[in-house]
């Protein structure tokens, strides 16, 4: 099959990691408003963005996503008072580790998305699907793997409180 083919069928992979105070509702408001979105996204609940954990995000680069996607409370608003802080502190660490990989930016992106918010999860997962069209299909550089195995010996601690709070 010509590449240019491949590219016209590609349909992008996307993993997403939604607070279930947020996102999560908001996503489920979505389906229920019947507001369309693609459905290349496999949606996991979580109780806080600030239980993503780095490994997650490299396991679904890893496993065959082309991007992953986060979604948490807006700022003041996690029922866990600063987990989103949390997560936005890591996903800033991560982009700089994915760009020195070789992974484009635009693959992995954090949305703060309230309960509310349906509209906005549709038109975020039909611009990210668009993006990701665009970049193609991911191609794993062989050192994410070795990373994801290195990362799961370093102390959870030195990977979550590597900056002040209130980022
Ligand atoms: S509870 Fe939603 S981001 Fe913390």
């Amino acid at each position: 099959m010509p590449d240019s083919e491949i590219k016209n069928n590609y349909e992008p992979k996307i993993v997403a990691f939604f607070c279930n105070w947020c996102t999560y509702t908001a996503a489920d408001l979505a389906g229920v408003s019947r507001l369309k979105y693609a459905p290349n996204v496999r949606v996991i609940r979580i109780m806080c963005s600030g239980r993503v954990d780095p490994q997650f995000i490299l396991q679904a680069f890893a496993s065959g996503a082309d991007g992953v996607l986060i979604g948490g409370c807006h700022p003041g608003d996690c029922h866990y008072s600063e987990g989103n802080y949390k997560m936005l502190r890591r996903f800033r660490l991560l982009k700089r580790m994915l760009k020195s990989l070789g992974i484009a930016e635009k693959r992995l992106r954090l949305e703060w998305i309230s309960a509310s918010e349906g509209e906005k999860v549709k038109s975020v997962i039909n611009e990210m699907v668009e993006q990701l069209k665009v970049l193609g299909p991911l191609a794993i550089p062989q050192s994410l793997d070795k990373i994801n195995e290195e990362l799961k010996e370093i102390p959870e601690e030195e990977i979550r409180e590597e900056e002040p709070a209130h980022a």
